[in-house]
């Protein structure tokens, strides 16, 4: 059984701005970079009851099946412009961009996942001709380890959960090694910001495809949790100093991790004890980025706690739309179908302005990312008669 927690304390943050366009600058750049589809999901629409759920489709982002190589690849670019003297740009092609970085070699990007950041790593690396060690929790499946393989990496199973691979890949840090993580923590803030930063090249991606539509902007914004970075790029642009009018946004987690919907209600961050066992496995982490606890605290206006069927109903309704999401990519709808079912006055609908006539954002964070897991939910849906491949 799910659970939630109406935010009585929003407020626009005050460190919160709209991002400049500079990571959607830097990604049109990149080799296989394409606007990803903003799906109008109509019968998700008429069964929600609203005018419009728009999904923002990152099955396929930059050739990988999910939105996080943005983060990593913008983020190891500043690094890039941090920590050499080098003269970066201009560039245009990869091929040029990767000449430069000659006299760094042999250089390891280096970080801890549970799967999809990983592998925008390894990706990157790859891209740059650079090696990379990828950390992942006990428990990882095969999939997902095979997947950040195929990008070249060497990925070690750490005994323990998300955190302590995080703890693992930390010490791996050297001149010659990157930890290019998604999590922030005390002394470790800026690679993790401009991770935030990264992400922000989707959420303009939907501004100019919405304009393009001649629609406007989404009204409510459901937006998945695990570490918070995504949550925090969320409300930096939806929420930050300038965007107006600013919609409602609803962050969900799993039951088994949900820091964030814990730290929101105690008023100070709370680590969630692993290991997280939920199969929205890139949402499986016990503790939040401290850069993105307070964008969550004071931007976010309903958590909702989802346990793995609401993940599965959710991926089958989406299919049914013709999009395919995984467990964490489904997730966003998973809590807002939870909000509704739980929501049995229509009070929180209500304080969240949401009527016949809103707009909702979805992000499908990623595609099928565990196949077989895929084929098992929801090739056997009732509603879709025969097997899917
Ligand atoms: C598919 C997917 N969706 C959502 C998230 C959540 O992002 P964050 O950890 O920044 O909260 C992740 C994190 O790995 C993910 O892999």
């Amino acid at each position: 059984m799910g659970k939630l927690y109406h935010n009585k304390s929003v407020r626009i943050h005050g460190n919160a701005s709209i991002p400049g366009q500079g990571p959607l600058e830097f990604h049109r750049r990149l080799p296989d970079y394409n606007v990803t589809p903003l799906i109008f999901a109509r019968k998700l629409a008429q069964r929600l009851g609203v005018a419009r759920v728009w999904v923002k489709d990152e099955s396929n982002r930059l050739g990988l099946p999910a939105f996080k190589i943005l983060g990593a690849s913008y983020a190891f670019y500043r690094t890039l412009m941090e920590r050499t003297s080098f003269e970066l740009e201009p560039w245009d092609t990869i091929e040029q961009l990767r000449e430069k970085l000659t006299s760094l070699r042999p250089l390891t990007l280096v970080t801890a996942t549970d799967g999809n950041h990983g592998r925008g790593v390894a990706r990157v690396a790859r891209l740059f001709w650079l090696h990379s060690k990828i950390f992942v929790p006990r428990g990882t499946v095969q999939a997902r380890i095979n997947a950040i393989e195929s990008e070249g990496a060497e990925v070690i199973v750490v005994e323990g959960d998300y955190d302590e691979a995080v703890k693992a890949a930390a010490n791996e840090q050297d001149r010659n090694t990157w930890l290019i993580q998604d999590t922030a923590w005390p002394g470790y803030e800026t690679i993790p910001r401009w991770i935030v930063e990264g992400y922000s090249t989707m959420f303009w991606e939907v501004h100019e495809q919405l304009k393009a539509l001649k629609k406007p902007e989404p009204d409510v914004i459901v937006v998945q949790i695990g570490v918070g970075s995504l949550a925090a790029a969320v409300v930096q642009f939806y929420r930050g100093q300038g965007s107006s009018p600013a919609p409602r946004i609803v962050g969900v987690e799993p039951e088994r991790a949900a820091c964030a919907f814990e730290s929101v209600k105690a008023g100070h961050m709370v680590s969630i004890p692993g290991p997280q066992t939920s199969v929205m496995a890139g949402l499986n982490c016990g503790t939040l980025s401290i850069i993105a606890w307070p964008l969550i605290r004071d931007g976010i206006d309903v958590f909702v706690a989802v346990d793995d069927e609401r993940a599965f109903e959710a991926m089958r309704l989406l299919a049914e739309d013709g999009i395919i999401s995984g467990e964490s990519g489904a997730a966003g709808l998973a809590g807002y179908l939870e909000l509704s079912e739980h929501d049995t006055t229509g009070s929180i609908r209500e304080k969240l302005g949401i009527t016949e006539s809103t707009r909702i954002l979805l992000i499908s964070t990623e595609g099928a990312t565990d196949p077989e897991m895929y084929h098992r939910i929801v090739g056997t849906h009732p509603n879709l008669g025969s097997e899917r491949n």
